[in-house]
């Protein structure tokens, strides 16, 4: 019916497809009465890490709890840089404050809303210890430029994947390219739970010995504690509902993708700047964000219509009143130019086509 409204992200239709598996399978977990660590999550990690092709997997209680136990157990802490983009959820920067490190911003392209190397590379410092790419909106940016100043310089690379597993660049899987690669399976995401939770992998073993530990409270056995560490696992019953889903990601991701090229089907006539894939990727579309140099009016005209309409993000992260104090000076041109231009169209598994007509139809309405 043309006048239901459509919101910006709705998970039912994946639920109600999964539904029965999803069922039996927290079922299992109440039957085995095992909830904490033990053989469903060992599973799930052994089916992530065969899918990233990716020896170490180790689930955690969120992507903010990857990214700092990724940080920490590379070593990096107090008096210690971490290059990363201001244009990402504040729990990037969280993970570096709680590490005890100082986050640097560099500005990221505009095409791809992801780091541009050639600003990482003049903020780098004799205190830089790591870069931390955000593959934003889940496509992996110019992670090779930036592996090529890691190895340059001597640091470490930490992936935030957390919008992108599935995604691709010549092949390979995000995560599976830094010291360390973390994922968010917060329920929007491409891979998401029915709550919070997420994932570290790594191919250095030492550093997965180290994110084991801390995620346990630094302990290497029961009662054995090594380091000051974190209650941060993946819980069973989120592993159980995420195993289901990982066995129907492949066809998830293609439905996304296919939503995604009839968005730039129907929207190539407006004036709306649409995301741009980069060569070689393949992109997960954990959001459809488009540019409009009158966002608010397009986001104002689309709610009036029952169009769900997100701000993906409305200002960089050294804006956040939470540490705008330090970063007093900080001034990213593009990042700024997106954080005002940018909103996230409705995006999800069973999105029709008539729905996104009814999308498109409102957003050239609205002069977009
Ligand atoms: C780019 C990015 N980094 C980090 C996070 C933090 O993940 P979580 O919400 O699972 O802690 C998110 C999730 O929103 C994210 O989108």
């Amino acid at each position: 019916m043309a006048t239901e409204p459509i919101p910006q992200i709705d998970l039912a239709p994946l639920h109600t497809a999964l539904r029965a598996d999803i069922d039996a399978s927290i079922r299992a977990v109440i039957d085995a009465g095992s909830f904490v660590l033990g053989e469903t999550l060992a599973r799930f990690e052994q089916a992530c890490a065969d899918y990233l092709g990716v020896p170490h997997a180790i689930g955690v209680a969120s992507g903010t709890d990857a990214l700092l136990i990724a940080l920490r157990a590379a070593g990096i802490g107090q008096g210690d840089e971490v290059i990363t983009s201001a244009f990402s959820f504040f729990g990037s920067v969280e993970a570096i404050l709680h590490a005890g490190a100082t986050p640097v911003f560099a500005d990221i392209e505009a095409g791809s809303m992801t780091l541009d190397a050639e600003d990482v590379a003049r903020k780098i410092t004799r205190r830089t210890r790591a870069i931390m790419p955000v593959h934003m909106f889940g496509q992996i940016g110019e992670i090779d430029s930036l592996l090529e100043l890691a190895e340059a310089h001597d640091l470490v690379v930490i992936e935030d994947a957390a919008q992108a597993f599935g995604a691709r660049f010549n092949g390979r899987l995000a995560g599976s390219f830094g010291h360390a690669g973390c994922f968010s399976f917060h329920p929007a995401k491409p891979l998401g739970a029915l709550g919070d939770g997420g994932m570290l992998v790594t191919v250095d073993e030492a550093l997965a010995a180290e994110a084991r530990r801390l995620r346990d409270h630094g302990s290497r056995a029961r009662y054995d504690h090594v380091s000051v560490g974190y209650n941060s696992r993946l819980d069973a019953l989120q592993a159980a509902v995420l195993e289901v889903k990982l066995r129907h990601l492949e066809a998830h991701l293609a439905e996304r993708e296919r939503l995604a090229r009839r968005y730039r089907e129907l929207l190539s006539g407006t004036a709306l700047v649409l995301p741009e894939t980069l060569p070689e990727r393949r992109h997960v579309f954990a959001q459809f964000t488009v540019r409009s140099e009158r966002r608010d009016n397009v986001c104002e005209a689309m709610r009036a219509r029952g169009i769900g309409c997100a701000v993906h993000y409305p200002q960089p992260l050294y804006r956040q009143a939470a540490i705008a104090e330090r970063y007093g000076d900080v001034k990213l041109e593009v990042t700024e130019a997106v954080c005002e231009s940018c909103l996230s169209l409705p995006l999800f598994q069973g999105l029709t086509e008539e729905q996104q007509q009814r999308v498109a139809d409102v957003l050239m309405e609205a002069g977009a």
